[in-house]
């Protein structure tokens, strides 16, 4: 009985066991089949993720290419905005330029019949020189002919002189800068005025530097101060005394040339206008109102300053200041 009881006792243990295994086993497929079920669900959520962030790239740089055509097509818009202004900055130029050459040549005609007269006086002596040289020779008076051929030189030289200097003034001029003496400009501008200064008895006093080099365009500088001369003297036509002081000072880095005349002065009401184009106070024909705006044009050009003021005791006072060459 004993042992029949230590049978059941080992057949239970061993069922038990078995049991046991049993439960093992079954938990231990439950616990893989769950393992493998999370693995699903987070290889699916990694599948989703990227494909969500494969939807992102590709979003992003659908956008780009858009963004990079806009900004392209903006460009090339941008770049052909550029190339229109740069085209008629360019026409403006040549505009500007022509239209300093015009006024060039329409001073060039008001001082034509000066010049003109200029021209003659000489050259009616060259005439009276040449005659008497003939009738000296023809007297076998050498030394007499050799004077009066030396006289008709001089002349000669005088007159080509003048014309010299009108070629120079006149033609078209480029407008490069470069180191400029100003007293020498004064000087041309006053030569080719000489026979309105004469005419119209008006003294010139110079006070000048012996140094005035700027950085400037000789010709165009020239021209300034022609239109300044001329318009002093007009200012003056009705006054009795006529007197135009041209004075130079400088500053460290300029060279300040002031033209002061003896004439009628500027109204202040018309002082805000007269660097305006066209503005004249002028008849018709005489005056076409440029020389100023033409004149202001020029100095800015250069880098420097035309300014107009009355002159405290009386006329007008114009300043045109210039960089001094470094
Ligand atoms: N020195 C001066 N004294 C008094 N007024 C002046 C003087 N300079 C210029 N003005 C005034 O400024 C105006 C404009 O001068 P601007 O030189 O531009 O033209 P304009 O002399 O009238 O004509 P243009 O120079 O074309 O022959 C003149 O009409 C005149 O009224
Ligand atoms: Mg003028």
């Amino acid at each position: 009985l004993r042992s029949v009881v230590r049978l059941n006792k080992a057949a239970l243990s061993y069922s038990a066991l078995a049991a046991l295994l049993a439960f093992l086993s079954l938990a231990l497929i439950h616990l893989a089949v769950l393992r493998r079920y999370n693995l699903r669900e987070k290889f699916e959520i990694k599948r989703q993720s990227e494909q969500q962030l494969m939807e992102a790239h590709n979003k992003l740089e659908q956008r780009v290419v858009d963004r990079t055509r806009d900004l392209s097509e903006a460009n090339r818009v941008l770049e052909l905005e550029i190339s229109e202004r740069r085209r008629a900055e360019q026409n403006l130029q040549e505009t500007q330029k022509e239209l300093i050459h015009a006024a060039k040549l329409a001073t060039l005609g008001q001082l034509a019949s000066g010049i003109s007269h200029e021209l003659n006086q000489p050259l009616a002596a060259i005439r009276n020189y040449a005659e008497n040289a003939l009738q000296f020779l023809q007297m076998s008076q050498l030394k007499q002919t050799d004077q009066n051929l030396e006289q008709i030189l001089k002349l000669a030289e005088r007159m080509s002189n003048i014309t010299a200097h009108l070629k120079t003034f006149s033609h078209k001029t480029d407008d490069q800068k470069g180191p400029t003496d100003v007293n020498q400009c004064i000087h041309n501008a006053l030569a080719l005025m000489k026979p309105r200064f004469r005419e119209s008895a008006t003294r010139i006093s110079l006070e000048l530097m012996d140094q005035a080099q700027v950085l400037a365009n000789p010709i165009r500088l020239e021209q300034v101060f022609i239109n300044l001369f001329s318009n002093a003297l007009d200012a003056m036509a009705e006054m009795p005394e006529k007197e135009i002081i041209v004075r130079q000072t400088s500053t460290e880095n300029t060279i300040v040339t002031t033209i002061i005349d003896s004439g009628s002065g500027i109204d202040p009401d018309r002082l805000p206008h007269i660097f305006d184009a066209f503005y004249t106070t002028k008849s018709v024909g005489v005056g076409l109102g440029l020389g100023l705006s033409i004149s202001s044009e020029i100095i800015q050009s250069l880098g420097g300053k035309l300014r107009a003021a009355n002159h405290d005791s009386r006329g007008a006072r114009f300043e045109v200041e210039l960089n001094k060459t470094p």
